[in-house]
């Protein structure tokens, strides 16, 4: 896809939030410290903070955990009353806060209230020995939010009240790099609502998708936009269910999450072979993919620098468009309910999102139907 000059220029004078990037994701759970353990073990995640009784924080506990970029927050209340427990006895464990790194927390969150953002937190200093953050919230999707996070010159660990973890426990070297997309799951008919609202309350533009609509609608039984922040760092897929061929996948979220909500995070590995490897390794379950997917892939896909019989032993799906391909699996859902996910995602020049696997598997898993009689 090509953007012109003109494109450029109107996006950076739309981006008046001037985002940095994704600060942290933090998930409600309800058990921090036995996420924390599977976030590392599993996933490779290395524990960098922690805050609870121990450092003066009396309703809740907290684990941060970073790999590379990427810096998970596992938070679980600490009382039944707490607004906490009430979010994980309502979703189950699932993701709370997307939260975006901002020069000036109070500007962000008076530019965005000012467009139609719904408040949550009122900009708010966090004092401690190392300094100080500005943290403000607003409401997305569901129960989910965005706060802004000002970091300055703040040179603790994560922020006050969080204790830095002196030599944590080793991770496994799994090789994620960064966050690729977050994806939201949204009501039906509810899409273009929360594309408006990015596009205007934050500035954010929809990213221009040249597949054939009716055919991945007809296959995936769900219909997707992504917005994107000025600098195209952040990217938020927003997906809304859609009539298919069966049962949509995202009205399932949207009946165990009981309503919109973070359905997958896409981290970013720069050899995708190896993290998987890693992931099995570490136990990490992924979705099937048929057989049947791989028999025409070379067809339908063509020459890809990596040996296809490992692709097709590891079941990584690979999708290609105009500017190169990429290559993804699925993990089993995060907690027992059918909710949040994790997406491994190498690109080689590609830069959509694998809507192409979406036709592909479909009809792989008819192919395999057909030969059991059953289509
Ligand atoms: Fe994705």
């Amino acid at each position: 896809m090509a953007v012109t000059e003109r494109e450029m220029t109107r996006a950076q004078e739309g981006d008046f939030l001037q985002l940095k990037g994704i600060d942290y994701v933090e998930f409600y759970v309800g058990n921090a410290r036995q996420a924390a353990h599977y976030y590392r073990t599993a996933y490779g995640f290395t524990p960098l903070a922690y805050a609870g009784l121990e450092t003066g924080v009396r309703d809740r506990c907290s684990f941060v955990l970073e790999q590379r970029t990427i810096r998970l927050v596992l938070t679980s209340a600490l009382s039944p009353d707490s607004p906490i427990a009430e979010h994980v006895k309502l979703h189950g464990d699932g993701v709370k806060d997307i939260a975006l790194l901002v020069d000036d927390a109070r500007a962000a969150f008076e530019a965005t209230v000012s467009r139609g953002a719904r408040p949550v937190m009122e900009p708010t200093v966090l004092e401690g020995k190392k300094g100080q953050i500005v943290k403000a919230t607003i409401a997305t999707y569901g129960d989910t939010v965005h706060s802004f996070i000002q970091r300055g010159d703040y040179t603790g660990a994560f922020a006050p009240q969080y204790n830095r973890i002196q030599n944590p426990a080793p991770a496994p070297e799994v090789g994620f790099a960064s966050i690729d997309h977050i994806v939201g799951n949204v009501e039906l008919g509810k899409m273009d609502e929360w594309v408006d609202f990015y596009n205007t309350a934050l500035g954010f533009r929809q990213l221009q998708q040249f597949t054939d609509d009716d055919i991945s609608t007809e296959y995936s039984a769900l219909m997707s936009k992504v917005v994107q922040n000025g600098t195209g760092r952040i990217k938020f897929p927003i997906n809304e269910p859609a009539e298919g061929r069966r049962k949509s996948q995202i009205d399932e979220y949207l009946e165990f999450y009981r309503g919109p909500g973070a359905q997958h995070l896409a981290l970013t590995t720069s050899d995708i072979i190896k993290t998987v490897r890693q992931l099995k390794a570490n136990g990490v379950e992924f979705l099937r993919t048929p057989g049947a997917y791989y028999e025409d892939l070379g067809e339908r896909i063509g020459h890809i620098d990596e040996d296809m019989t490992v692709i097709r032993d590891l079941n990584i799906l690979v999708d290609r468009d105009d500017e190169g391909y990429l290559l993804q699996i699925f993990t089993k859902p995060l907690q027992d309910r059918p909710t949040v996910f994790i997406e491994v995602i190498q690109r080689k020049g590609a830069r959509g999102f694998g809507n192409g696997n979406f036709k592909a598997l479909f009809q792989a898993i008819e192919r395999e139907q057909e030969l059991r009689g059953n289509l």
